[in-house]
């Protein structure tokens, strides 16, 4: 689920057009660990993709025949770096996290979805603050953004990571975390905590609990823990412990954001174990998008973007998940239930607007009109 670091009243509004799509050539492939590689796209000659640190890049790939698409987060600042970059980590069995290390080289093209996400904040050169980072595996790769970001944009801001990661081999950004702590000493705190800590290792290692924690957060700058804002990434589990404890330290749940990389897989495990009993009937939904006009039959179960697709119909999307707003579609008339929420703001809810890749109808007279 997405949070934004932007107040209400200082969200940016998204344009309500469709997403725009870009052919991005690949400079550089970099081999981060044994499973991780970040991929650095030139900036296309045309003028410069604008983006916030944070946000994330849709791949879309053809993969045995099929069209794949999957969100990938910028690990590159806007304000740091001139390439945009994207740190893929394999995920076993994974279609998109294998087939890119096994087939991309620089030269390649990808085709991708303007960069999109909440998960970001704005910067303000007076601000004083204090971030405090909770990242797992690939889950570093916002992180990476937002503090470069930080560290260059707030000169009296700070920020401390507690990085967890199974073994030392699997640490992505490792050197470069390292330079950056000593270039912005006292400004960057990184603590790693691994599962599997060799004899010589100087971090900590087992699970973060709240032993462990209490322990960690001495370790920290103390700008009062109440008032820090907290951010997480990572496999679902962590986040789950992270929140569990956060709790436990009396952190509020405003001051806490997080960005969940769940794969559409996933997702859609998660979707059929709580469609609840209202939407078991199949029913007609019209779709108005790019001047035409489609009706599709969603089944019980079935979400209305999942149904278009299957049709054929070309519809904006990406995560899949309620995360991204790129199905983003506002429903001239009936009832739509979302399994996901949070992807839209409670002004877009009042003002109708739906997300297709998690939506269901609940009436007969369904009328969703995208971009
Ligand atoms: C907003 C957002 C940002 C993301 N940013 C990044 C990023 O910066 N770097 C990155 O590496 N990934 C990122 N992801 C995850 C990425 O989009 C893919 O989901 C991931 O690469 C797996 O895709 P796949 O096609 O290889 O796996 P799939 O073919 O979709 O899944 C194959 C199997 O792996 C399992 N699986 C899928 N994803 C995960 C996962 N994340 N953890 C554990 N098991 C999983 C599935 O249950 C399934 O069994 C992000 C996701 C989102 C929604
Ligand atoms: S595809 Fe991302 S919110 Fe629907």
């Amino acid at each position: 689920m997405a949070f934004s670091l932007f107040k209400k009243s200082e969200k940016k509004e998204e344009s309500h057009s469709g997403p725009h799509y870009y052919a991005l050539k690949v400079k550089n492939i970099v081999h981060e660990t044994k499973d991780a590689i970040s991929i650095v796209f030139e900036q296309p000659v045309s003028g410069k993709i604008a983006y916030r640190s944070g946000q994330f890049l849709t791949l879309i790939v053809p993969i045995q025949g099929k069209d794949v698409r999957r969100a990938y987060s910028l690990c590159s600042s806007p304000f740091v770096d001139s390439d945009l970059v994207v740190s893929v980590k394999r995920v076993d069995n994974g279609l998109m996290s294998n087939w890119l290390p096994d087939n991309l080289k620089a030269g390649s093209t990808l085709k991708v979805m303007e960069p999109m996400g909440q998960f970001t904040t704005d910067y303000q050169k007076e601000r004083k603050r204090h971030l405090i980072m909770f990242a797992g595996g690939s889950g570093i790769t916002p992180m990476m953004s937002l503090i470069k970001s930080l560290l260059t944009q707030e000169p009296d801001s700070i920020v401390s990571l507690i990085y967890c990661n199974r073994n030392i081999e699997s640490i992505i950004f490792k050197e470069e975390l390292t330079r950056l702590e000593t270039k912005y000493e006292g400004r960057l705190h990184v603590i790693q905590v691994l599962d599997e800590a060799p004899m010589n290792w100087q971090g900590y290692s087992g699970l973060l609990n709240h032993e462990m924690l209490t322990k960690l957060f001495e370790r920290i700058p103390n700008w009062g823990m109440e008032k820090s804002t907290y951010l997480m990434c990572g496999p679902e589990g962590m986040m789950k412990n992270v929140e569990t404890l956060l709790d436990q330290h009396h952190i509020p749940k405003e001051n806490i954001f997080k960005e969940s990389f769940v794969s559409p897989t996933i997702a859609k495990e998660q979707k059929k174990e709580t469609t609840p009993a209202a939407e078991n009937k199949a029913r007609e939904v019209t779709i108005r998008y790019d001047g035409h006009e489609y009706k599709v039959l969603v089944q019980p179960n079935r979400a209305i973007l999942e149904t278009a697709l299957d049709a054929g119909i070309d519809l904006p999307y990406s995560c899949q998940s309620g995360l991204c707003t790129a199905c983003r579609g506002k429903a001239l008339s009936g009832k739509v239930k979302l399994d996901e929420e949070e992807g839209l703001s409670q002004s877009e809810r009042d003002e109708g607007y739906v997300l297709t890749c998690v939506g269901h109808p609940l009436t007969d007279d369904v009328v969703i009109e995208i971009g």
